[in-house]
């Protein structure tokens, strides 16, 4: 299955996609986590996305599109994969349709005030792209990923400010891609506001996995 993850910033697409690569045995692309390791190892792409991504800006289309369709066109994705964070525009949507059939897009409905609480607890690994939340999903050793040991890290997105504008970019430049996969037929939307687990479990429902 192609699948899509569409939901505001901090919704939890990260962790369900986590979930998810073990469950359908297919990888997980995030152009989040493949611009932010560009970033820390000021590769060409890295420092064209740092301005735009730490202002809470999206990064423009032709640049995230471009790397995509590196991302898909390799050996791994041939059976199947889970996209979380792309596309994030419309003009992305239609150059994705030109690049793989895509079977369902699963969107995660989490209001603005679950959101910004979610933010400040975050902690990443900047190494594997691990997610964990002080509360909610803490790592078993503080501040340290349980899978590769790296330091975790506060994504330097995750500030109060740049969260606010995150969340307008979301609603203004994102959210219409629900009704571009609606019209398509191929729009599911879960709640988004419970534990890690409900979550899990209302995507197997809507996914029929
Ligand atoms: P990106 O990395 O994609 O960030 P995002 O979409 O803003 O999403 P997040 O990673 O912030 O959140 P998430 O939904 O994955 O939530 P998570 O699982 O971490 O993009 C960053 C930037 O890169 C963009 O602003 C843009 O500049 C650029 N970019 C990327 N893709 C682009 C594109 N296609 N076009 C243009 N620009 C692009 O969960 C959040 C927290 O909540 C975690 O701490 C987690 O542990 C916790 N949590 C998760 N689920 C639950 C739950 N059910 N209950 C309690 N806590 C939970
Ligand atoms: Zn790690």
């Amino acid at each position: 299955m192609n699948l899509i993850l569409l939901g505001a910033p901090g919704a939890g697409k990260g962790t369900l996609a986590s979930y998810l690569i073990e469950k359908m045995g297919v990888p997980s692309i995030s152009t989040g986590n493949i611009l932010r390791e560009a970033i820390k190892n000021n590769t060409p792409l890295g420092q064209s996305a740092k301005e735009y991504m730490d202002a809470g800006k999206l990064v423009p289309d032709q640049l995230v599109i471009d790397l995509l369709k590196e991302r898909i066109a390799k050996r791994d994705c041939k059976s199947g994969f889970i996209l979380d964070g792309f596309p994030r525009t419309i003009p992305q949507a239609e150059a994705l349709d030109e690049i793989a059939k895509i079977d369902c897009a699963l969107a995660l409905e989490v209001p603005n005030e679950v959101i910004e609480k979610r933010m400040t607890g975050r902690r990443v690994c900047l190494r594997c792209g691990a997610t964990y939340h002080v509360e909610a999903n803490p790592p078993r050793v503080a501040d340290v990923c349980d899978i590769c040991g790296d330091k975790l890290v506060i994504r330097s997105d995750d500030q109060a400010d740049v969260v606010r504008h995150r969340l307008e970019t979301y609603h203004e430049q994102t959210e219409p891609l629900k009704g571009y996969y609606d019209a398509q037929g191929k729009l599911k939307s879960i709640d988004g506001t419970k534990g890690i687990h409900e979550t899990e479990k209302f995507a197997v429902e809507a996914l029929g996995l």
